[in-house]
Formats: C-alpha cells, sequence, structure tokens
C-alpha cells in the first residue's frame, strides 16, 4: 500500500505525539520523532516500541511485523533532520506563541510541498498558521488521547488552509485506520463544542436542587444510554482540565448562554476536589475505587389509589397500558375522582405548570417522563411538586417499580433529567449544523468515537423526535426565561416541519 505522506515528522514526543508517531508507523511511514527536551525524543520512542511488544505478548504482531515497525521510527535531536518529510505533525505544548514560532522555523527547513499540521485542541489554527508564508499547507490535524484507541481525528481547515490539503490529511488519517472528520476553525472544534450540552446542562439541574449528583447519573445512563453520568465523567477528566475548557469554549464564542459554565465546578476546583486522581471528586475514590452510592429503597404502601391520566399526558396511550399492566386501577373520568393519584407526562413543562393550567389538585399530582419508550429504558422518572402529598409520592414510586424497574423520583423541573439534557445536546448540535462547523454526518460520527455516547447528537435528537425536542425545549424556555433554551433555527425548521436533524437543503 502506498501511503498519503511516506516520510512523516511528529515534533513534541509526549502523550499525544507518541501515539502519532505509533499510527503513522502502523500506516507504513518512515516517522522521526523530536522533542526538545533532552532525552524526551528517544523516550518517547521507547514508549512506543514497548506497546508493540506488549501487542507481539499478546499474539496481534509476529516479531518480524514488530522489527519492520520499530525500524521505521527514528528519534531526532534538531529540526533540520526533519528536511525531507512531506508532513511535519505538531504536538507540542498549547501555547500559541510556542506553536507560531515553530510553524515558523519549521517553514524554512522543509520542501515548498511539504504538508504541515498542529495537533491543537483548543487554539485557532488560523492564528497559529498566520505568521507563516505559506498558511495554505498549515492544517488542524485533532487527534484525542489514547491515539491508537480513538478512532476519529478532526480535520480542521484555517482560515487560508487549501482544500487539498485537508483531503489528503483525511486520506492519511483513514490509512492510519482512523475515521475523520472535517471541521470549521471554531472554538472546540466538532467533539470539544458538541460535547458542551452533557455536563453543563447536568450541573444546573443539581445546581437546582433537583436531584443529588448519584441520580442524575442514574437517570442519563439507564435511561438514555449513557456510559457514564456526567458526573463521573467529571470526575474522570478531573476538574482542573474540564472546567477550563468549559470556561474558554463560553467566552470564545462571546458568552453564548447555551455553553455557560457552573459556579459549582469552580468551587469545586478551587477546593481541589478534582476527580478520580485526587481520591474526591463528585464521588470519593478511597484505594482508588469509586465508592458507589446506595439508591433510596422503593417505599412499602399499603394500597395504591386508582389512577387519573392527564388527557394532555406525552404517549398517553402507552403510559395507561402501564398502568393498568402494573396492576393499578384506571379512572376514566373526565377529571380525577377526589382520591385519585394524578399522573401528568409533560415534555419540558413542570408538573407543576401542568397541575396549575389543568387544574389539577397540585397535593395528589406527580409527572413522569415518557419521552422515551418505556419498554427501551432501565428507569423510569417521577417528579413531584412542592404541594405534593408524601403519601401520593410514595404511591407513585412503589406502583411504577412494581415490576422490578428502577425508579428515581426527582424534585420538579422543566424537562426532568433526560428531556432538559438530551435537548440541550442535541440544540447545541443542530446549531454547529447552522453555523456549518461540520456537516451532520461528521457531526454524528465525531462525537460517537469521540465522546463515546450511545448515538451521535443529531442521530439522538431523531431517536426522541425532532419535534418533541423543539417542543421540550420551547416550553423549558417558558419555564425558565433563559436564552440558552432558544431552539437553533436548524432545529426550529426541521421540527416544525417533521424532518430528520440530518437534512440538509438541496
Ligand atoms: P505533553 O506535555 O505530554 O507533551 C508535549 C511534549 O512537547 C513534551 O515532551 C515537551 O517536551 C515537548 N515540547 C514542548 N515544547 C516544545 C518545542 N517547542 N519543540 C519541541 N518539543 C516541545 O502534551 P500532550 O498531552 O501530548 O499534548 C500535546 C498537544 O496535543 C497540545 O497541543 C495539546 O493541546 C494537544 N492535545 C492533547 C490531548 C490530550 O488529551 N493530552 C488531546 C488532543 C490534543
Amino acid at each position: 500500500m502506498t501511503v498519503n505522506f511516506s516520510n512523516i515528522g511528529v515534533i513534541g514526543a509526549g502523550a499525544m505525539g507518541r501515539g502519532i508517531a505509533q499510527i503513522a508507523a502502523q500506516a507504513g511511514s518512515e516517522v522521526l520523532l523530536l522533542d526538545s527536551f533532552d532525552g524526551a525524543a528517544a523516550r518517547g520512542r521507547d514508549a512506543v516500541l514497548a506497546q508493540w511488544q506488549k501487542q507481539q505478548e499478546k499474539g496481534k504482531l509476529d516479531a518480524a511485523q514488530r522489527d519492520a515497525l520499530s525500524a521505521r521510527i527514528r528519534a531526532v535531536d534538531s529540526m533540520e533532520a526533519l528536511a525531507g518529510c512531506d508532513l511535519v505533525i505538531e504536538a507540542v505544548v498549547e501555547d500559541l506563541e510556542v506553536k507560531r514560532k515553530l510553524f515558523k522555523e519549521l517553514e524554512a527547513v522543509v520542501s515548498p510541498s511539504a504538508t504541515l499540521a498542529t495537533n491543537t485542541s483548543s487554539l485557532s489554527v488560523t492564528a497559529i498558521a498566520a505568521a507563516m508564508k505559506h498558511p495554505g499547507r498549515m492544517a488542524g490535524f485533532h487527534f484525542f488521547n489514547p491515539v491508537p484507541l480513538m478512532k476519529v481525528v478532526e480535520v480542521v481547515a484555517g482560515f487560508k488552509t487549501d482544500a487539498e490539503v485537508c483531503k489528503r490529511l483525511a486520506g492519511y488519517a483513514t490509512q492510519m485506520g482512523h475515521s475523520a472528520v472535517q471541521a470549521k476553525d471554531t472554538p472546540g472544534f466538532i467533539v470539544n463544542h458538541a460535547g458542551r450540552g452533557y455536563g453543563t446542562e447536568a450541573l444546573r439541574i443539581a445546581g437546582e436542587g433537583v436531584a443529588d449528583f448519584a441520580t442524575i447519573d442514574r437517570i442519563l445512563k439507564d435511561q438514555a444510554g449513557f456510559r457514564l453520568g456526567p458526573f463521573e465523567l467529571l470526575d474522570l477528566t478531573a476538574l482542573d482540565v474540564s472546567h477550563p475548557v468549559m470556561e474558554s469554549i463560553y467566552r470564545q464564542y462571546y458568552e453564548e448562554p447555551r455553553y455557560r459554565p457552573s459556579v459549582i465546578t469552580a468551587q469545586r476546583l478551587a477546593a481541589g476536589a478534582l476527580g478520580r486522581k485526587t481520591g474526591e471528586g463528585f464521588y470519593r475514590y478511597p484505594d482508588g475505587a469509586m465508592q458507589q452510592i446506595p439508591e433510596p429503597p422503593v417505599p412499602t404502601v399499603e394500597s395504591i389509589p386508582s389512577v387519573w391520566v392527564s388527557p394532555r399526558a406525552a404517549r398517553r396511550p402507552e403510559l395507561l397500558r402501564l398502568v393498568h399492566a402494573l396492576g393499578a386501577q384506571l379512572e376514566s373520568g373526565a377529571t380525577p375522582s377526589s382520591a385519585a393519584l394524578i399522573v401528568v407526562a409533560p415534555l419540558g413543562f413542570d408538573v407543576t405548570t401542568v397541575a396549575a393550567v389543568e387544574r389539577l389538585d397540585a397535593t395528589r399530582t406527580v409527572g413522569i417522563d415518557m419521552m422515551a419508550d418505556d419498554a427501551a429504558t432501565k428507569r423510569r422518572v417521577l417528579a413531584t411538586n412542592p404541594a405534593t402529598r408524601r403519601d401520593m409520592r410514595d404511591a407513585a414510586h412503589a406502583l411504577f417499580a412494581r415490576d422490578g424497574k428502577a425508579v428515581s423520583v426527582i424534585r420538579d423541573s422543566g424537562g426532568f433529567v433526560t428531556q432538559r439534557v438530551v435537548a440541550t445536546i442535541v440544540n447545541i448540535a443542530c446549531d454547529m449544523c447552522q453555523q456549518g462547523v461540520c456537516s451532520p454526518a461528521d457531526l454524528d460520527t465525531a462525537v460517537r468515537l469521540g465522546l463515546g455516547y450511545p448515538q451521535g447528537p443529531l442521530a439522538m435528537g431523531d431517536l426522541y423526535g425532532p419535534t418533541n425536542m423543539l417542543e421540550v425545549l420551547f416550553n423549558l424556555q417558558t419555564v425558565y426565561g433563559d436564552p440558552r433554551y432558544r431552539p437553533s433555527p436548524w432545529l426550529r425548521r426541521r421540527g416544525a416541519l417533521g424532518l430528520s436533524l440530518t437534512h440538509e437543503e438541496e
């Protein structure tokens, strides 16, 4: 196989440079590794060799293959040694001035036809290339950590980048076994931009006292299928990394309310409760393992009152079948009897608003999140309003847990937990499409591979229904009066017309 680039230089032999060197050699390129810190390039090379040794021990490589790979990677100690490279990828410290200076020097060394790339995750590719004589040959080539396992790379076109350069880098990414996605040079590119919704909305929900961290995590894992809850994820990445990213994206987008960070993480960062690596974050990690927080038990109740379901409930036929299957007596009157448990299932609205608008007895009213198909989820979520009586809350909890499915009871919140978080993620993704940050297909690929979400954000919106997403956001905006919930034009139009969120205009 002939590769797009046969002689590669990698500058910076840290976590990222090593990984890039490894997959470049695996693709068949000759790789030169350079680092300004004495001995770092050789250590980087040794670390890559150790990876291949491990693969040989596991039977994934034979000795001849390992030797061939090892011969393809060399440590060098000067930029001049990179003169013959047809591609140089920079993965040094994240500092604009350092990177600018590096590319200016590099340009004077390599041939005029060589391609140059930066692995920056948060700086502007355009700004890094601005000091170059030929910025057209420079692009962002943003890998994720650990590079060999995270199979996606963002190819970022700066203001002056030639389209051909992006095309060749994307082709090379495929040869390295990675999926390339094309991004405009905008803050956070694709993955770090699309990832803004999950944590920030969960933090807002927690900040309002709707539910505790562990409950929010359980709901998003069991109801929406996320592998890690937002607070588990924040603990894993550590707040000294994630809080500054939240602030940086917010600032770079001139304080766009959709990306507003939370005072919760600012304060925890100040306290040093960074997450797993400090032994204390949202969870505690005695001896390294996460301490599980026990779930509140299902209450024991003597009897369940008859149940009246609001005619405006989401998925009402399904909800009626569910209540019947759980063995409760259903009321069919136009209004609830004087002892009935009243069940409402709003999209975006809070239980309080529904009880007031439908003139229901709030003391007996409980909400259930029916946005998702009940059969497709592992948890049901109920919400009380400030007037809900304890016996009614307990009766609802016991009823909906009767078949053994997990139930969480939260305080009143527009959109429960899943509706709020999913609609926020979907809305941000739609706005990225509206702004032309990337194509809808690349957005979903990048987020699935880069963040491990169960679906790409647009597929997620299609799963729950674009019209439902729009309704949730409209109603959240009414409940909270917060511009962060205003629907993106991309979602407004597709949601209103019942089109898929991946639909592009002809
Ligand atoms: P690192 O600190 O592990 O490695 C950086 C290496 O660059 C060090 O070995 C250092 O000695 C060397 N270096 C610093 N200045 C240099 C210069 N002027 N010339 C040559 N070598 C120099 O950093 P890491 O994590 O590998 O990050 C590198 C780049 O990749 C940064 O731009 C970072 O933002 C980006 N990135 C990092 C990710 C991560 O998760 N660590 C993910 C995606 C991108």
